[in-house]
């Protein structure tokens, strides 16, 4: 991946922290963009975004991390809760692969978009979070088709990732199939694949990368 370039949104802790490592260790040159770090951009800021993308000489890849988690009662959430959440989570998204369309098309690259499995799942009070990341999974495949064949394009789902706060208990690791919660570093081997040379025949997917939590059945005891 030598000379080749990926953008990585959100990069500045937690799993858009751990991608930028893994990639970095594939060879790839990393610019992190975050509203802290070396290069500070909003991805909810059209102007900031179009800045970012152009003091780029050339992007091979783009990873859509930056997010907002947000939970809260349905009838407390006020329009410019929802707006925010949706703003950061699925325009910064748009906004980034439009402005980066030349150069991902240059590059015959690839983008890799961070949904959730909340996109299929919910707790109460989500609406704002599941809504933003169901609709990337749609921007995801519209993406794929208006950029093919120059650019891939797809989606990981991450379901639990642990990346700060208290340790996952013994219980929390043994609900999982996997048997263990999710760390930054899996979604980082993910993506690195995704936007990498073995995976030049997908694009338009999801994946999934929930130690198996999305397929399990639960009923009460
Ligand atoms: N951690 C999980 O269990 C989990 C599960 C599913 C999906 N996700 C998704 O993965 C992504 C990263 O999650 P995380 O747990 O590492 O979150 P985090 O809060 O630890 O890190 C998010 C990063 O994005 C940055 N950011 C926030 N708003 C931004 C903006 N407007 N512009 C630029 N940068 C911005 C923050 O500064 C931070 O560095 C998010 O999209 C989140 O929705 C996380």
């Amino acid at each position: 991946m030598s000379g080749r370039v990926a953008l990585v949104t959100g990069g500045a802790r937690g799993i858009g922290a751990g991608i930028a490592e893994r990639l970095r260790r594939d060879g790839w040159t990393v610019v992190v963009a975050d509203l802290f770090g070396p290069v500070v951009c909003d991805v909810s800021d059209e102007n900031a975004v179009e800045g970012l993308v152009a003091g780029l000489d050339r992007i091979d890849a783009l990873v859509c991390n930056a997010g907002l988690t947000f939970r809260k009662k349905l009838s407390d959430t006020t329009l410019a809760e929802w707006s925010a959440v949706l703003s950061v989570n699925l325009t910064g998204t748009f906004l980034l692969a439009r402005a980066a369309e030349t150069k991902l098309r240059a590059a015959k690259g690839a983008i890799v978009t961070i949904a959730s499995t909340r996109a299929h799942m919910s707790e109460p009070g989500s609406e704002a979070y599941a809504a933003s990341k169901g609709g990337l999974l749609a921007l995801t495949h519209a993406l794929a088709v208006s950029l093919a064949p120059d650019v891939r394009v797809n989606c990981i789902s991450p379901g639990w990732i642990h990346t700060n706060g208290p340790a996952p208990t013994p219980e929390d690791h043994a609900f999982h199939p996997a048997g263990r919660v999710g760390t930054a570093a899996d979604i980082g081997a993910l993506a690195s694949f995704l936007i990498g040379p073995d995976a030049g025949f997908v694009t338009g997917a999801e994946f999934v990368a929930d130690g198996g939590v999305t397929r399990k059945m639960i009923y009460p005891e």
